[in-house]
């Protein structure tokens, strides 16, 4: 069975081809990146207008880079939910408009559950397989899955790749909206994630001892809006009138001290989930899960919990339209077809 996916549920305008849920046939990624940088985040209304522009030749790339016509497409996987409304709404028009006049099956995907079908896929390129990913579902779920992009952060409990619980959640910002904002503090550009991440390499990031909220004893959701303020306070006070430059923390030190505690709590609070869970398996997923710290902290946790860590590469960790034609397949094969009266939501299913 070959599906298209479509995913335009923030700045990114996605297509691709994947044959039974796994093998990657053509997967183009168009960034608005430069469109929101002078913005430091997002702009709805110029993510709508780009995706307007870009849907089109980015569906008909990803066709030609498979190989095939819409005809060879058993049927159209789009990303309805949850993302920015008009976003999704370009993605969603797009879909429907060719199920409609071709005829073809249309499926409903959740992005954030998409996420977690990051880690199925295999490229079709690649002469071996790519991560994992030649792996059963069997060998993969159930496991205990750790969401965290710009938009959410979430654990998860993935019976399946379509059966998914939700254990914990954010409480304000986003683990990635907290690399973003503190980025934007430091001036160092959006996005910030992929620059701390470099920066912090050069850094000791026991330098400044920033808070890390772990909310109630026990608690799997997070907060990180205090992270934001308390870099904003810091950088402010040491950037003050009266200080000599060589009283200063370099930035680098201070850069990989604020990773950390965003990594610590990621890290303790999954494998916390994991033990309560008594799960065999952990899986990182989202645009924060390309962070080569969490990446590394995370699998030192997992050895000595005792668990295996499944970590997607990281092409497939940001948004893209493969894992929504992965886990779309699924929801084809299970029957679960949406209508044509499909909407955009912005919303999560709880
Ligand atoms: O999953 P994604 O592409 O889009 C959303 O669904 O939000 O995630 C984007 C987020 C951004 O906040 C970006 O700063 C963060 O992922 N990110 C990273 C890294 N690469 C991307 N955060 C930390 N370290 C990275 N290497
Ligand atoms: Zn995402």
């Amino acid at each position: 069975m070959i599906l298209l996916g479509i995913e335009s549920s923030c700045d990114e305008t996605a297509a691709a081809v994947v044959a039974d849920g796994r093998l990657v046939l053509s997967n183009v990624v168009a960034s608005q990146t430069e469109l929101h940088r002078k913005y430091g985040g997002v702009v709805p209304e110029i993510a709508s207008r780009a995706h307007i522009e870009a849907i089109v030749p980015v569906i008909d790339q990803a066709l030609a880079d498979a190989g095939v016509d819409l005809d060879a497409i058993d049927a159209i996987a789009v990303c309805n939910r949850p993302g920015l409304v008009g976003a999704l709404l370009i993605g969603v028009s797009a879909a429907k408009a060719i199920a409609w006049a071709r005829n073809k099956p249309l499926v409903a995907v959740d992005h954030v559950r998409a996420h977690i079908y990051a880690y199925s896929l295999r490229d079709k390129a690649a002469a071996g397989p790519v991560g994992n990913s030649r792996e059963t579902d069997e060998q993969v779920f159930p496991c205990v899955v750790l969401v965290a992009s710009g938009g959410h952060t979430l654990i998860l409990h993935a019976a399946s790749p379509t059966k998914c619980t939700i254990l914990g959640s954010t409480t304000d910002d986003a683990a990635g909206e907290a690399f973003d904002k503190a980025a934007k503090v430091l001036g160092l550009g959006y996005p910030g994630g992929p620059v701390i991440d470099r920066i912090a390499r050069e850094g000791d990031p026991t330098a400044v001892d920033f808070p890390r909220s772990y909310l109630k004893p026990g608690s799997l959701d997070f907060s990180f809006s205090g992270l934001k303020t308390a870099v904003l306070y810091y950088w402010k006070g040491q950037n003050g009138r009266g200080r000599e430059p060589s009283e200063r923390v370099p930035l680098p030190d201070v850069v990989a001290s604020l990773q950390e505690a965003i990594v610590d709590v990621l890290v303790d609070k999954t494998m916390f989930a994991a033990e309560r869970t008594r799960a065999a398996r952990v899986m990182l997923g989202g645009g924060v899960a390309c962070n080569s710290r969490l990446r590394a902290k995370m699998q030192q946790a997992a050895d000595k919990l005792g668990v295996r860590l499944l970590l997607p590469p990281p092409k497939y960790c940001t948004d893209n339209a493969a894992m929504v034609a992965g886990l779309g397949y699924h929801l084809a094969r299970a029957g679960r077809f949406a209508a044509l009266d499909l909407e955009a939501k912005p919303g999560l299913i709880r």
